[in-house]
């Protein structure tokens, strides 16, 4: 394992801001898992474990500490009773593995298509897409817990799967250090087709769609609105969604709706838990001066989608702060509502 020092992380990352990390470490397998924490814990470092770097913000004075970048991969089949368990390595990149699971024929995965990052990451924000979870397909996660050291394996259960949480950016956020997740798929699950941009063209085409139809219009959809990280594709130079959709009270939706009112406006929601409503926080950024494409110099709106932050070229992080606490304090004024920002900030005073 080979201890690198002063190295850029822009590069590794989808948005491509921030500065470099002061140790870093590519770690392969569970010995060198295990080797880059004791590392860490010898020297006392601060660590931050970096996946495929697809949602997380870095800061312009970088990671003082030891970036760790989980690259075990691996894939191992079982079958269990009509299910097939898929265990697969951290480090895997997500969108080949869906890719090979929909060809086998499981459904449980395909809404998922197109999503940039890693395997590790899934668990840890609950990652969704068009109505699907993944914490529906995962059975459990293996892990280094960094109290004692020991190889721990969580089941689905034990996670708190929520919107866009666990107990891996909450309550546990730090503990575990995962080497592997493992996804139970069933060839008896179809894929729920609710979400309105599939329906309408599900509808439109007539029939049944398979599933290598369904992964191929999730990508259309995705590349439409530049959420498929291309290298040619400035919009897609993103953390994909840099906001979560809140999720408010009743009393907090009679606001949003008499503030829009006051507007001519009539804000899309959905409904959410416990007679919660979920707005798409993109209404909320268009609706307030936001709108797709606006640029402030080398940040802006992505032109394709409104609730992703671009950096149109050589932006820092603190540009990048300052548009998304721009965007916070127009928005709340506007309608009353506190965005929080959905990526991981990484070398920041406060978070
Ligand atoms: N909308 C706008 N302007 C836009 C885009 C969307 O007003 O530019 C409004 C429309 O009303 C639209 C609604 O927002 O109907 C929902 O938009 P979209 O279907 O694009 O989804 P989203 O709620 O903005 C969420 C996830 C995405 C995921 C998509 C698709 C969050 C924070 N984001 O976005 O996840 O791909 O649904 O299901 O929940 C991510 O987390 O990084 C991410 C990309």
């Amino acid at each position: 394992m080979q201890i690198q020092e002063n190295v850029p992380l822009a590069p590794l990352t989808t948005l491509g801001v921030g500065g470099n990390a002061r140790y870093l470490v590519e770690v392969r397998s569970e010995p060198e898992a295990r080797e880059a924490l004791s590392l860490a814990s010898e020297r006392n470092l601060p660590l931050f474990i970096l996946g495929g770097g697809s949602n997380v913000v870095i800061g312009d004075r970088g990671f003082a500490g030891l970036v760790l970048k989980m690259s075990i991969r691996g894939l191992e089949e079982e079958w269990e009773k009509g299910d097939r368990l898929f265990w697969v390595g951290a480090g895997e990149p997500w969108d080949p593995f869906v890719a090979r699971t929909v060809a086998e024929g499981f459904a449980g995965l395909v809404l998922l298509s197109g999503i940039p990052g890693t395997v590790g990451g899934t668990p840890i924000q609950n990652v969704g897409a068009y109505g699907a979870e993944v914490a529906t397909s995962i059975r459990a996660v293996r892990a280094i817990d960094r109290r004692d050291g020991c190889i721990v394996e969580i089941p689905a259960a034990a996670c708190s799967f929520g919107y866009r949480r666990s107990i891996f950016n909450t309550e546990k956020n730090g503990r575990y250090l995962l080497l592997a997740v493992c996804y139970s798929l069933s060839k008896e699950e179809n894929p729920e087709l609710g979400y309105p941009d599939l329906r309408s063209f599900f509808s439109r085409r007539g029939g049944p769609p398979s599933l290598p139809e369904i992964r191929e219009e999730v990508l259309r959809i995705r590349r439409a609105k530049a959420m498929v990280v291309l290298a040619d594709e400035e919009d897609s130079r993103s953390a994909g969604s840099f906001f979560k959709n809140p999720v408010l009270e009743p009393a907090a939706w009679v606001e949003l709706q008499r503030r829009a009112e006051k507007l001519g406006l009539v804000p899309p929601s959905y409904p959410a838990d416990d007679g919660q409503r979920k707005v798409p926080a993109a209404w909320l950024l268009e609706n307030s001066g936001f709108p797709k494409g606006l640029h402030r110099g080398s940040v802006g709106i992505s032109r394709r989608h409104a609730l992703a932050i671009v950096n149109r070229g050589g932006a820092t992080a603190g540009e990048i702060v300052a548009f998304m606490e721009e965007i916070k304090r127009t928005v709340e004024a506007t309608f009353a509502i506190r965005l929080q920002p959905e990526p991981v900030f990484v070398g920041f005073d406060t978070p």
